[in-house]
């Protein structure tokens, strides 16, 4: 089994294009949709809809029904469980904040997108070391942030990092500058406050914000 299918058919170059991934915590089915059209709409077409709901699923499954243009995937996956309930839904990638071997060989079987992560040098010896050229690094803030990530990927040479935990609008630009970074990840521009009302103007308009981030550190 191989990591290969990852590396040629087009998913780490939609996340890098992107640039930040938006992570979604919905609990409410119906919030699904208007979610996924405000971030096409404001212009970070993914999301990684995390596992912490009992709605998870079913907004997974929405999105991929009825938004043809985002990238939709399951984040917070930390069982086989959960990672084939996303990949039934629709989910196009698996995000895990950590590794589990039962879901990397699953994954790698199906050949389904993965992100695991890793923040020691050990974890990420075992992932490099099982094909991974990608991996989350949570949370960034309080493993060091970017200064770790930058004396990881000196010593893991070509190595890249998606890095979530305390990534804001006040230190993107400092992430999306660095080549260690495939892109960034963050609640932000989705808290759930933003659309409590089922307005998701804030959301899109937060969005933008993001986008235009990526834009100008990224071109
Ligand atoms: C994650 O799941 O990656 C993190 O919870 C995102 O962290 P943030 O809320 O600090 O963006």
């Amino acid at each position: 089994m191989s990591t290969e299918y990852m590396k040629s058919n087009g998913f780490y170059e939609q996340v890098e294009k992107t640039g930040v991934v938006p992570v979604v915590v919905l609990e409410k089915v119906e919030d699904a949709v208007p979610m996924a059209n405000a971030l096409v709409a404001g212009g970070l077409p993914a999301a990684e809809v995390t596992f912490r709901t009992a709605a998870a699923a079913d907004c997974i499954h929405e999105m991929a029904e009825k938004c043809p243009d985002i990238l939709v995937g399951a984040g917070t996956v930390v069982n086989l469980e959960q990672c084939k309930k996303a990949v039934d839904a629709g989910a196009k990638f698996i995000v895990s904040p950590g590794y589990d071997m039962a879901i990397i060989d699953w994954c790698l079987e199906h050949e389904v997108n993965l992100i695991p992560g890793g923040v020691t040098p050990a974890e990420l010896t075992t992932l490099i070391n099982l094909g991974f050229d990608i991996t989350k690094f949570f949370p960034a803030n309080l493993y060091g942030g970017l200064k770790a990530i930058e004396a990881l990927a000196a010593v893991f040479v070509g190595h890249r990092f998606m890095p979530t935990g305390g990534v804001s609008p006040d230190n993107v630009r400092d992430f999306l500058g660095s080549k260690a970074i495939l892109a960034a990840g963050g609640t932000w521009m989705v808290k759930p406050n933003l659309f409590a009302d089922g307005d998701f103007s804030r959301v899109e308009a937060l969005t933008a914000d993001a986008a235009a981030a990526v834009r100008e550190i990224r071109g």
